[in-house]
């Protein structure tokens, strides 16, 4: 049987939404443009590649922890929900799904991502894993769709991978009350957080030897162009990882090579870059425990399990309604 595939995320939107943010972005000063629109059919490739390159350390701390973790999870939560939000290609959610059905509680996998195409092959695999669960793909925005998303008496919600990191500070506030007003008493909320460390470090997993970062940043370049009838030359942009110490997270930035114009078709707009001029494409926040806390108390919420991988590099909270 194939997974139902509900969209809450309709086409057209998603593309009246990209125009605007490039009209919006591509105007500030240094430009930038949101890291949603890195993930078309391509980007989510790029994505899974990189959790395989060397350097890119997340993914596997990520999964180290969770499959330490994942009975404990289980048993503290008894979900009978699992609905992870960003989902990707749905790769850690199975050993989430082996625990919560070992429990006995769980029915039912939700995997809500933007990317459509990252959702259809692994909830068809999911789908034929797990005879014994619905599983739910939904094309949807984790930063506006969050009350559409299904109720269950005892939902667990994940956000795996660190792509809290990938929202701005006023954004994240805005997504953590979002998630704070759908959990049900009986709900969980399951976090993961890359955690501040050398800094060296965190620029190579933002610039990795083997170029795949680089690639999944100048997609975007390509996305624009499809999407939105534009020029943008590849060759003339490279890559850039850079730490910021005062917000405490990575950008990934794209310089432009030479002095160009870039035409937007769609939007009726000719963009110039200076040589040399970059643009954010993305800020990787990366987190202290003390930041988690706070910025979950902010919003009513408490951290009642903070587990990390053997080296602390990386840390799933387990965030539940305060009493
Ligand atoms: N959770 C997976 C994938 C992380 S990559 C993992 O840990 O490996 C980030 C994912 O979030 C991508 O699949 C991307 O398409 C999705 N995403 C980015 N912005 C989004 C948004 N605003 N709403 C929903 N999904 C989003
Ligand atoms: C999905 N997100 C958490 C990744 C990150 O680490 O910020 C996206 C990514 N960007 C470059 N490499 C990976």
């Amino acid at each position: 049987m194939s997974p139902a595939l509900s969209r809450y995320l309709e086409v057209a939107d998603a593309t009246s939404e990209l125009a605007r943010d490039v009209s919006e972005g591509l105007a500030k000063t240094p430009k930038q443009l949101p890291p949603k629109w890195l993930y078309d059919a391509r980007g989510s490739e790029l994505f899974e590649d990189i959790t395989r390159v060397a350097d890119y350390y997340p993914s596997r701390a990520e999964r180290e922890i969770l499959v330490r973790r994942a009975p404990e999870i289980a048993a503290a939560t008894r979900a009978d929900m699992l609905v992870e939000l960003g989902a990707g290609s749905c790769e850690k959610a199975r050993v989430l799904l082996d625990a919560l059905t070992a429990e006995g509680s769980c029915r039912t996998y939700v995997a809500a991502d933007v990317s459509e195409s990252a959702l259809i092959g692994s909830t068809a695999t999911l789908t034929e894993e797990y005879p014994q669960l619905r599983v739910e793909g939904v094309v949807a925005d984790f930063e506006t769709h969050l009350d559409l998303l299904p109720a269950g008496e005892r939902r667990l919600l994940a956000f795996l991978g660190g792509t809290v990191g990938n929202l701005e500070p006023d954004q994240r506030h805005d997504f953590l009350a979002g998630i704070a007003s759908i959990l049900g008493p009986h709900d969980a909320f399951l976090l993961g957080t890359d955690l501040v460390k050398d800094p060296e470090r965190l620029v190579r997993a933002y610039d990795d030897s083997e170029g795949v970062t680089a690639a999944f940043d100048l997609n975007v370049l390509a996305v624009v162009n499809r999407e939105l009838d534009a020029d943008f030359d590849l060759a003339a942009f490279e890559h850039r990882s850079v730490w910021n110490a005062e917000d405490e997270w990575v950008e990934m930035r794209l310089r432009s090579l030479r002095d160009q114009k870039v035409s937007i078709g769609a939007l009726d707009l000719l963009v110039a870059f200076a040589e040399g001029e970059e643009m954010r494409t993305e800020i990787s926040a990366k987190f202290r425990r003390r930041r988690v806390e706070a910025e979950a108390a902010a919003v009513g919420l408490a951290v009642q399990h903070w587990w990390t991988d053997e080296a602390g590099d990386y840390a799933l909270s387990l965030l539940v309604p305060r009493a």
